[in-house]
């Protein structure tokens, strides 16, 4: 049965000033994967995405957004269409306190910056949004991979969570190639080191049999 599907990928922006912000590796490569092949699969697909250097995959919906407080607000509008969310985004977990209008000026030789946590948008996804389909979280770890990784499914209350180590440079963030492993409740499934379009193609799979 085909399924309506909401992603979330790449990084997010939080700007420091007009001309500077706060962000990570994430190249929205696996999102879009994910986007694309539940596109090519017959699903409806709203890709919720922060700023990326991809094309935007045929028959998907696209969000584009810059901040995570942005990507809060758009999730908790569409989440509600949706049987299965998946969120691969890499979103800031802070942001800076007061954002001036004007550019910061080099001033001393130290400069200190106050950050406030962003919301968690998956966090969000049970308890605040009330959703009810399969929710299934990703795990960018760089230790204790499947322990960290269990933690974030219990505390947001996924059907199961992705976990990558984000240590390796040839997977995760910015490669064209991935290795996770599906942590569920009381087991985990290890998929080989495959392109991400394949694995979206089994990450899917695996979401559509929960
Ligand atoms: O984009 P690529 O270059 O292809 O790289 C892919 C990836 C490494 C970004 C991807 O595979 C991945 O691991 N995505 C999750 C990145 C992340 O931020 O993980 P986390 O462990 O910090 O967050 C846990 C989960 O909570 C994630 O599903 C994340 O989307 C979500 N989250 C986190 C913080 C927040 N404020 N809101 C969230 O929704």
């Amino acid at each position: 049965m085909k399924k309506h599907f909401l992603v979330t990928a790449g990084p997010t922006h939080e700007p420091l000033d007009p001309v500077r912000y706060l962000t990570n590796r994430s190249s929205g490569k696996m999102g879009y994967a994910l986007a694309g092949a539940a596109a090519h699969e017959g699903h409806r697909v709203t890709l919720i995405s922060g700023p990326c250097n991809l094309d935007v995959p045929d028959g998907v919906d696209y969000l584009p957004v810059e901040t995570a407080a942005e990507m809060y607000h758009a999730v908790s509008r569409y989440i509600g269409k949706a049987q299965v969310a998946i969120f691969a985004a890499a979103v800031a977990d802070y942001r800076p306190v007061n954002v001036p209008e004007q550019k910061i000026k080099k001033t001393g030789d130290t400069l200190t910056l106050e950050l406030v946590k962003n919301p968690d948008i998956l966090g969000s996804a049970r308890e605040v949004f009330g959703f009810k389909g399969t929710l299934v979280g990703f795990a960018a770890e760089t230790e204790n991979v499947i322990s960290n990784a269990r933690g974030k499914l219990q505390r947001k209350g996924c059907d199961f969570v992705v976990a990558n180590d984000v240590s390796r440079k040839d997977i995760g963030f910015d490669s064209s190639e991935n290795e996770v492993t599906l942590v569920y409740a009381e087991h985990e499934v290890t998929l080989p080191k495959e392109d991400k379009y394949q694995l979206s193609l089994d990450i899917i799979e695996k979401a559509l049999e929960v």
